[in-house]
């Protein structure tokens, strides 16, 4: 019989990507989602129920006869503390479930140097992998570093500035470095991950490390962008990103995002373990790269309950 996996967002942006493998593998996948949108393709193959914390006894019976739970569930790094901590008492609830349903192996998504940043996502982000740790199940942790590909939003976002304003605020020298990495080779880093044995922590990370303002150059010249970019004092590129964010009423860039941007954090001190080169990605998706702007949020607003019944 066919080896049954349980991959929490699967039919939203790693989850997805993950869920495409494990099915290439001949593996059977099951989401946990509140998603109502499923992917085409995922539709009629991947069964579904809510990802309904208060309701642990149906995220048990959901989860009963898995192999391997894939952990994508985060909320967005513009939340507060507050949210943080909800967010780790919801996915102690998760893994405590998954451990009750016989659940074998648990490969979690976490961040590339959560431990080096004090600000909430990050913080958070490291008390959660030591509940990993102690869930009673074997486990993978997967550190990604900034993860871009089709329908991811920081990249898009970044093109759909330099697309729609005249001014592209770099914030301070920009040359500090970031290291993307493709969903498609985070995907393949969690399923080899889940396929592997014994207890691990890699990271997620590709093969270019680029400045920032490199980085921007590139996305420049990529989506054919006739802005000017200057480098600014990082207090006045957050009041331009504050004005942008007025504009599509999110928060394009937050001061301690900015901080962990600056700190390097989304850098690997691993041997990159992703193959995909930006510079091949960008080409094929600069025509519809930042056309129009990816919020985060929104996309996780609270569903109509309607919406979330189980396709099981
Ligand atoms: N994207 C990056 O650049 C990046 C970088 C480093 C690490 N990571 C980590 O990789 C993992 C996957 O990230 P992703 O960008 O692929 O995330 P995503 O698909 O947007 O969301 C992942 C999961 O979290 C759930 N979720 C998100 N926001 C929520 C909210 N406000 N309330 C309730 N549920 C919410 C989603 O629910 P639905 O299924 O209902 O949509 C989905 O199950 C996360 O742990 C993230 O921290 C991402």
């Amino acid at each position: 019989m066919a080896t049954a996996d349980v991959v929490t967002g699967a039919f939203s942006y790693t989850g997805s990507f993950i869920a495409r493998r494990l099915l290439a593998a001949g593996h059977q996948v099951r989401t946990l989602t509140n998603n109502p949108s499923p992917p085409p393709d995922l539709r009629e193959k991947v069964a579904s129920a809510p990802l309904d914390f208060d309701d642990a006894d149906n995220l048990v019976r959901f989860m009963r006869g898995a192999d391997t739970l894939y952990n994508t569930y985060w909320i967005h790094s513009n939340y507060g503390a507050e949210a943080f901590a909800v967010a780790v008492q919801r996915s102690k609830t998760l893994f405590a479930a998954a451990r009750e349903a016989g659940v074998r192996r648990l490969v979690h998504l976490s961040i590339a140097n959560p431990s080096a940043s004090r600000h909430p996502y990050y913080a958070s982000k490291a008390e959660l992998e030591q509940v990993v740790r102690s869930a009673g199940m074997s486990y993978a942790i997967v550190r990604p570093t900034l993860v871009y590909g089709e329908g991811d939003v920081l990249i898009n976002n970044i093109a759909w500035v330099l697309r729609h304003f005249p001014v592209f605020a770099i914030p301070g020298d920009g040359a500090y470095r970031v290291q993307p990495v493709h969903v498609e080779d985070v995907a393949s880093i969690a399923v080899s991950a889940g396929l592997s044995e014994g207890d691990i922590a890699v990271d997620a990370a590709g093969p270019d490390i680029l400045r920032f303002e490199a980085l921007v150059r590139i996305l420049h010249r990529g989506v054919g962008s006739r802005s000017m970019l200057v480098k600014t004092p990082p207090a006045l590129a957050l009041a331009g990103a504050r004005v942008a964010g007025f504009i599509v009423k999110d928060a394009l860039l937050t001061r301690g995002q900015l901080d962990d941007l600056r700190a390097e954090l989304l850098v690997s001190a691993e041997p990159a373990r992703g193959t995909i080169r930006f510079s091949e990605w960008l080409p094929r998706q600069q025509a519809l790269l930042g056309r129009r702007y990816a919020s985060a949020r929104t996309r996780h607003q609270p569903r109509p309950a309607l919406l979330q019944g189980s396709n099981t």
